[in-house]
């Protein structure tokens, strides 16, 4: 995981979205980053430092004028140590000092004297986001390289409707990832992913479907952001988050995908096709919801395409993708099966997994995966959460693009 030691300074300015902060600050923690929290002054109203300072066991800094045990000042301190800087949430007026470059407190004398990359998750009323004067310093803010996540719509702490809301913390966690990531090994590689299982309609109201919940494609998409790639996310419908950082596309049935990894098939380097897709569709959907009756029912099946054999025959004409990477899903035989897949499906990479297993494929968090590539000795993960099969799985695909 990319948070994993980083060194994260974390500004906390006086918003009353703060409280969410914390529970940032503790996600923090939780993935392994070193946490520092800067809080100002204002935002001292709203929390005490404890709650931080317990979460990361660190002193909370506040005062500008405090020593630290090394005698260095704070400000340069923090600002040196940091792999980014993350204020969240981040008041109007701190936006606008910073914009400026005024170091009026410790945290903004950090920002000013800190090149790491900055991530801002603004909060504030929605007449105040759209304020001429945020939205300049906004800008401008984003043209010396600052990245903004947020602010979200819905009910602000006035009552009232607008955008100012705190982005989601899963959000402002992907944007620090993504940041954290920029230049990692698959930096500037456009990575499409498939997620999630198809759904061929039978009726207005009933569809045939699997088990397929997404969460392997989605880590993959997660994965690939941050190792620096630029991602599309093919999603068929899941109960999961849009992934942040990620173009997400949204479509249902086989033919849907189909044409949506068609259409893009030429502008990217690798694809992975995680998805679960329907090898077969109701050959008529009913235009109406279809009535019971005293007899049974007989459906019609027809065969949807196949999306990894018009890939294997798009491919020598087109160049792209550079590497192309399935998933077998299979409750016996895995390795006969997979192997036998691989070759019909002309993948540089097969995914094999066994989906009888409790503990691993669909719907759980982990996976056990055996992963097969032509020429190459086959290789069985352990039994790994999803997130953790996706970075190995990346790597694998890092290692083949730079084979080239
Ligand atoms: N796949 C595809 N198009 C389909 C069905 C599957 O591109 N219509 C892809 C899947 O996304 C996966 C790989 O092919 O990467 C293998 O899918 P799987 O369902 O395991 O295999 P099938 O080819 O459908 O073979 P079978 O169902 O007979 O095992």
């Amino acid at each position: 995981m990319i948070l994993q030691g980083k060194n994260v300074v974390l500004g906390v300015t006086g918003g009353i979205a703060i409280y969410k902060a914390v529970d940032l600050c503790s996600k923090l923690v939780q993935a392994g980053a070193n946490v520092d929290v800067i809080m100002t002054e204002a935002a001292t109203h709203f929390v005490t430092p404890l709650p931080f300072q317990t979460l990361t066991k660190r002193p909370v800094s506040v005062d500008m004028f405090q020593l630290l045990r090394d005698t260095e000042m704070a400000h340069i301190s923090l600002s040196k140590k940091a792999d980014v800087l993350v204020i969240a949430p981040a008041t109007a007026n701190t936006i606008a000092k910073l914009a400026l470059g005024l170091a009026d407190n410790l945290l903004t004398s950090t920002a000013l004297a800190s090149r790491a990359p900055l991530v801002i998750a603004p909060a504030m009323d929605a007449d105040m986001w759209a304020h001429p004067a945020t939205q300049q310093n906004v800008q401008l803010l984003r043209s010396r390289g600052a990245v903004f996540v947020g602010p979200a719509r819905g009910r602000l702490a006035s009552g009232r409707m607008g955008q100012g809301r705190l982005a989601p913390i899963e959000d402002i966690l992907g944007a620090i990832r993504q940041t954290l990531g920029s230049k990692g090994p698959l930096a500037g590689v456009r990575v499409l992913v498939t997620a999630g299982g198809t759904q061929e309609p039978l009726d207005p109201v009933r569809h045939i479907g699997n088990r397929s919940s997404g969460k392997m494609g989605y880590a993959l998409a997660e994965a690939a952001r941050d190792m620096g790639a630029q991602v599309i996310l093919v999603s068929a419908p899941t109960c999961l988050a849009p992934v942040f950082g990620v173009e997400m596309l949204h479509v249902r049935t086989a033919a849907e995908m189909h044409r949506a990894v068609m259409e893009r098939l030429s502008q990217v380097d690798v694809l992975i096709m995680a998805a679960a897709v329907a090898d077969y569709r109701p050959k008529h959907a009913a235009v109406q919801k279809i009535k019971k009756g005293a007899k049974g029912l007989v459906l019609e099946l027809e065969r949807t395409e196949d999306i990894l054999g018009a890939v294997a025959k798009a491919r020598p004409s087109l160049g792209k993708p550079r590497v192309v990477v399935g998933f077998a899903a299979e409750t016996e035989d895995l390795l006969k099966n997979a192997r036998e897949k691989m070759h019909r499906k002309k993948v540089d990479l097969l995914v094999a997994n066994d989906v009888s297993a409790p503990d691993s494929g669909f719907g759980v968090e982990t996976n056990r995966v055996v992963l097969l590539a032509p020429g190459k000795k086959e290789e069985a993960l352990p039994l790994l959460p999803k997130f953790e099969v996706a970075e190995r799985v990346l790597s694998k695909v890092a290692a083949l693009l730079e084979a080239e």
